[in-house]
């Protein structure tokens, strides 16, 4: 099951929400009931014994579409347990336009198995086998208080699987940012078009397994409107990674330098050397501190080493190759200031990473040509001047900051890393694993990155598919391990098998 590769804002959901019934020539409230049948076959599917449901259901449509789906179940004979925020005659006179119909419908459905609508203070205990959350959706506006809390607390409290519709409540849509409190689904079933929220910040780990309907909505419909964010999918991958020509050699695939490795950090520049070997450039080279040659020619005879005392002894080295990478392990000494210094007079094409980061910011420094930054969010607050928390809570934001502010291609690292380049739409990579946050990754990313770049890849295509290949060898290596004990050189092997697309 494939996710869509748009990803759309809220305001533009709403939107596409009412274009899709009128493409579609039927009502909102018939689309409703699409996106509730949409949800309970998914259910069925997932939990195939399960005939009891808990039903939490909010006063907008979001809990409209918990109303149909209840109507659904008991159809069928299930039991189900409905939960309301308020009063069951408060509740009624709220709602509004298709939540009111869907209440209407719910009437007229098979009543006897419904066990009840809470309307005391106390929680009851939860007898679905199943909780579906239905309370607040993508019209989320603000913290989560009271009654609404309270009934996010119960839900994660039950200890049941939670089917989302649409988004778990609290998930602002397109930031996943959890305003107070969220409920973690188990599986989001979301409609029309995929959230932000659901893949990137913490959202992604209150989401469980995503699955979207279009709910049959015409192509056409989504041609008028702009996505928030694309999704790097494998066949982007594929695109920008054809066969390599018969008649090649290796002058022909890109030579990449990679500067760094300061004294007590040399592993980092290896580890950026052979993930830049592993994914494909034709020659690989680095510029370190002299310590270091003989421990790197025997971990990878195929680098090319060299030892350099300042700037200058680095020089003819930057002049031969075609991309520098720098930042993995360079330090912040004067050492590392006169190679970026040396770097940055080359006007090469550059993967800035890592130690380079800060000295950049603090020297005030910027690249004359084209280059790629591959902030943590961390490194983004320190570029930013604000706390990582806040680049946290608005990644796009920052993402989009970066990119003004220093007018590289930005690979903002993190759950969903976020690819800027200018005058693009920004992408998103779904793929990663806890496991990845671990010492040497970013190295192993910045390798790629510049090894990509190297063979003829342009910035903004080396950055998204340089960090699709990184998440996705990373899974693949955690789904043989295990997440816990990962090594940033776990992903080598399937590295080279990825940047081989059948
Ligand atoms: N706390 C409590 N209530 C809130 C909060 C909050 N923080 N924020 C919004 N609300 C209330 C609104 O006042 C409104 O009554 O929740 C309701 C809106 O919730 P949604 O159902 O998410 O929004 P709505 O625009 O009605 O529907 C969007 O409908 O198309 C379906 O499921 C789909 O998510 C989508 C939803």
């Amino acid at each position: 099951e494939r996710l869509p590769e748009a990803i759309y804002a809220a305001k533009t959901l709403r939107q596409l929400d009412k274009e899709a019934a009128l493409a579609l020539g039927i009502t909102g409230f018939e689309l409703m009931c699409r996106a509730a049948e949409a949800a309970f076959v998914q259910l069925r599917s997932e939990w195939p014994d399960v005939r009891r449901l808990t039903v939490v259901a909010g006063k907008g449509n979001n809990g409209g579409d918990g109303l149909v789906l209840a109507g659904l179940a008991l159809k069928l004979h299930w039991q189900v347990q409905l939960l309301l925020p308020l009063a069951p005659t408060q509740y009624l006179e709220t709602l509004q336009g298709e939540a009111a119909e869907a209440w209407q419908w719910l009437q007229q459905q098979q009543l006897s198995g419904l066990l009840m609508i809470h309307d005391g203070d106390e929680l009851p205990d939860c007898h679905g086998e199943l909780v579906v959350d239905a309370l607040l959706g993508t019209g989320l506006a603000g913290e989560v208080q009271g009654r609404y809390a309270a009934l996010i607390d119960w839900i994660n409290a039950t200890g049941r699987p939670v089917l989302a519709l649409d988004i778990p409540s609290g998930l602002e849509c397109d930031s996943g940012n959890v305003l107070g409190r969220a409920v973690r689904a188990s599986h989001t079933v979301t409609f029309i078009g995929m959230k932000a929220g659901l893949l990137t910040g913490q959202g992604a780990a209150y989401a469980g397994q995503v699955h979207c309907h279009g709910l049959g909505t015409p192509e056409h419909v989504y041609a008028h409107h702009v996505p928030l964010l694309q999704r790097v999918t494998p066949s982007q991958c594929k695109q920008v990674l054809p066969p390599r020509p018969r008649d090649g050699h290796k002058g022909m695939h890109g030579h990449v330098l990679i500067v760094g490795g300061n004294l007590g950090m040399a592993g980092a520049a290896l580890l950026a050397g052979r993930s830049a070997l592993r994914s494909g450039a034709g020659l690989v080279s680095v510029v370190t501190r002299h310590e270091h040659v003989p421990a790197f020619i025997a971990s990878q005879p195929e680098l090319m080493v060299q030892g350099v005392r300042n700037g200058l002894e680095a020089q003819a080295w930057i002049a031969r190759a075609d991309v520098l990478v720098i930042g993995p392990g360079l330090g912040r000494d004067a050492w590392a200031e006169q190679l970026l210094q040396q770097a940055l007079a080359s006007a090469k094409p550059l993967v800035i990473d890592a130690d380079a980061l800060h000295l950049l910011k603090h020297k005030h420094w910027r690249p004359s040509g084209l280059w790629v930054m591959t902030p943590h969010p961390g490194e983004a607050a320190m570029l930013l001047d604000r706390n990582t928390a806040v680049i946290q809570r608005e990644r796009l934001q920052a993402l989009a900051d970066l990119q003004q502010t220093y007018g590289a291609t930005v690979v903002l690292k993190g759950k969903g890393t976020l690819i800027a380049s200018p005058g693009a739409i920004s992408q998103l990579v779904s793929e990663g694993n806890p496991g990845m946050s671990v010492a040497g990754m970013g190295d192993i990313l910045a390798g790629v990155i510049g090894s990509l770049l190297a063979q003829g890849l342009t910035p903004s295509a080396a950055a998204a598919v340089g960090a699709s290949i990184h998440g996705r060898a990373g899974d693949l290596a955690a789904l043989e391990r295990g997440e816990r004990g990962l090594l940033a050189t776990d992903l080598l092997p399937y590295i080279q098998q990825l940047v081989n697309p059948l």
